[in-house]
């Protein structure tokens, strides 16, 4: 993996959307967290499908067909490429992150797990890698625990970590980034801890996959999930990775059209993993965007957007640190001090990786809601997200209702955060501050 100059300025131009004003101020736009911008490649593959080769996949024996189901296989093994997955047979489309989790408890969890089991999760999930094992944990009888987060700073307590992973742990299902706080996990250290004991192990991609490169055979997860929306994709699609000896084990998630070998009135035969898990008509513009947007990012390469967000990150933090009456969530910046950011096995390099902060930043101002910050930023053309972040949880357990977040893209820069900081300023004077 090769660091080269890159034009961020000319990246920037790639996205049609960001060259505009909002109430009269040039757009910032800083939530990048809760979905990402596209740039034109993604926007032309979708309009070139829909204009030359729109069919349905897999049933027609006409060009059309052929073509759209070209294009929808070749997305998969894109996307087992973008995660290096060892086949294409282990990746399955969903609609997004919460699908792929969904997809996982309805269909390993059922088989796998009874009363008294234990589903191991940590403080810092979002409620799409929370709600369905609590939905799971209801009907099976499991029950669900928790690895601490410190607090403010947001990292996981893992000196608890052994004492959690008890014989009744059955499966841990861990956040790669955190959404709210900005923290990378050490997910290779947890899963290899939580593989010796012969635990299964989810690792949620959403705030990951396009921000750094990820090796799903180095993390040694037994599943992965992530959402094209946020990797400059289309809405509507997503991936679930697992290993194919899982897959291969579990029952289809939903019935239909698609999934099936053969039909007769009482009784069905499954086509094996993917396509047993892929009911009906699928999203197929999706992949097809998806598959332009992995295409763009790693002409990029991930390494070097990590290292951009990052530094624009670092580059927030500090600067609203330097602010009066503000409160900040998730790990001090850490800069790691290896020549390299990503080991050979693509973990974070250089320093506790636990300790290094992703590109957005979370904070409070005193006695002022995060949705009246949010809300006056917009005035100002930037756009953050105030709120609890679908991590409820997490911000009681923090003491606080919501925060302000600003999340950070490769097409943002410093003259944007220096703005941002600008603004903030102006909210916090605003407020009497
Ligand atoms: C960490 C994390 N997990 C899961 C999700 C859910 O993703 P989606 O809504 O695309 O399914 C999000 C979305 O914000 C996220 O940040």
């Amino acid at each position: 993996m090769e660091t080269k100059i890159i034009d961020w300025t000319a990246r920037r131009k790639d996205f049609p959307i960001l060259d505009q004003q909002v109430h009269g101020r040039p757009l910032i736009y800083f939530d990048n967290a809760a979905t990402s911008q596209k740039p034109r490649a993604v926007i032309d593959a979708l309009v070139h499908y829909y204009e030359h080769d729109n069919a349905n996949v897999h049933r027609g024996i006409h060009e059309l067909s052929n073509r759209a189901t070209a294009g929808f296989e070749a997305a998969r093994t894109r996307s087992a490429k973008f995660i290096n997955a060892r086949s294409a047979e282990e990746i399955i489309f969903t609609r997004g992150t919460t699908e792929g989790i969904n997809l996982v408890a309805s269909s390993w969890g059922s088989k796998n797990l009874k009363a008294g089991d234990v589903i191991l999760l940590t403080e810092m999930e979002h409620h799409s890698n929370l709600v369905p094992w609590q939905m799971l944990a209801q009907h099976t009888g499991a029950r669900l625990v928790y690895v601490p987060v410190t607090g403010d700073e947001g990292l996981l307590d893992l000196s608890k970590l052994d004492s959690l992973l008890t014989k009744q742990v059955k499966l841990f299902a861990m956040v790669h980034i955190s959404n709210s706080l900005g923290t990378v996990n050490p997910v290779a250290d947890l899963c290899a801890r939580a593989r010796k004991l012969g635990i299964t192990t989810l690792v949620d991609g959403a705030q990951s996959a396009g921000h750094m490169p990820v090796d799903v055979q180095a993390i040694g997860c037994d599943f992965f999930v992530f959402s094209g929306h946020k990797i400059c994709g289309p809405t509507g699609i997503g991936v679930l990775w697992g290993r194919q000896e899982l897959l291969d084990a579990m029952p289809p998630y939903q019935g239909g059209g698609e999934m099936i070998l053969s039909v007769e009135y009482q009784k069905t035969e499954f086509k094996k993993a993917p396509h047993r898990f892929e009911a009906g008509t699928p999203d197929i513009s999706g992949p097809i965007g998806l598959h332009a947007a992995m295409d763009y990012l790693d002409a990029i390469g991930r390494e070097n957007i990590w290292k951009h967000d990052l530094e624009l990150a670092n580059y927030a933090y500090e600067k609203l640190a330097g602010l009066k009456n503000i409160r900040l969530f998730g790990p001090k910046p850490v800069v790691a001090q290896a020549s390299r950011l990503f080991d050979s096995n693509l973990q974070l390099a250089g320093g506790t990786p636990a300790l290094q902060r992703a590109g957005l930043v979370s904070f409070l101002l005193n006695d002022v809601h995060a949705h009246d910050v949010v809300t006056l930023a917009d005035q100002a053309g930037v756009a953050l997200r105030g709120g609890h972040h679908c991590t409820q949880p997490l911000m009681h357990r923090l003491g606080v209702e919501s925060t302000a977040r600003a999340s950070f893209y490769f097409y943002n820069t410093k003259a944007e955060v220096d703005r941002f900081v600008e603004v903030v300023k102006e909210i916090q004077k605003f407020f009497g501050q």
